[in-house]
């Protein structure tokens, strides 16, 4: 078995955590990092990341998270909130980052400008947070493989009340709305869902080959 395989059989959406456990500094960069190098359609990163560390606003937002006890047990809290609209503003910027990081000419970027008008600033904003939110889902994934590699519990969750995060986090004024979260740290011995075997399609049912 590859190691990689090993790792993503190690992981489990843990539902209790050690709440005496905390991740290291430099553990927490190693994952945000991560989540830095998330691929992204055409690369716009259509989202933010919000780590939330305040004590009191946690216990609100496990209110807000059907008081499930991974939000104030675990070591960290990380948001995934997409973009609620994707404007000519933040596209222009994005091709001046490209051309500045790669030394190019704004011109040699028309190509790329001009796919990005024919789709993503063409759909309607409903539809561009719908799009938005898919990418933010790929760096969740990003995080919860690395966290497994390096042997750190998650927890990805999306039973909570969107309007009351966006409301706890301040995101409608910044453009964002909550997509998903993931709770990170260890997990405790007595947490039973550790020792479950893993429920998943059959790789026939799973997978067609044309
Ligand atoms: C997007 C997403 C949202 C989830 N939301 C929750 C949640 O709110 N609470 C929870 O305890 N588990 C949540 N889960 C965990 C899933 O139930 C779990 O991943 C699934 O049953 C497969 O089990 P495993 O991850 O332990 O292998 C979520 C998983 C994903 C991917």
């Amino acid at each position: 078995m590859s190691n990689y395989i090993e790792d993503l059989n190690w992981r489990y959406a843990t539902k209790k955590f050690d709440a005496n456990k905390e991740l290291s500094s430099e553990d927490l960069e190693t994952l945000l990092e991560a989540i830095q190098l998330s691929a992204s359609s055409y690369g716009l990163q259509p989202y933010e990341i919000i780590v939330v560390k305040d004590a009191a606003l946690r216990e609100e937002l496990k209110l807000a998270s059907w008081n499930q006890t991974q939000i104030t047990d675990a070591s960290e809290i990380i948001v995934f909130a997409n973009k609620t609209q994707i404007t000519t503003e933040y596209v222009d910027s994005y091709l001046e980052d490209i051309a500045e990081t790669r030394s190019l000419k704004l011109e040699d970027l028309d190509g790329l400008k001009g796919m990005l008008e024919s789709t993503i600033l063409k759909l309607n904003p409903e539809d561009q947070s719908l799009w938005a939110a898919k990418q933010a889902y790929i760096a969740l994934g990003n995080l919860l493989s690395a966290a497994a590699n390096m042997r750190i519990d998650t927890c990805p969750m999306e039973g909570f009340d969107i309007a009351k995060y966006d409301e706890l986090l301040n995101l409608k004024e910044k453009g964002l709305t909550t997509a998903v979260i993931a709770t990170v740290g260890y997990r405790s011995d007595e947490d039973q869902s550790q020792f479950a075997a893993k429920v998943r399609k059959s790789k026939n049912d799973l997978i067609n080959v044309l």
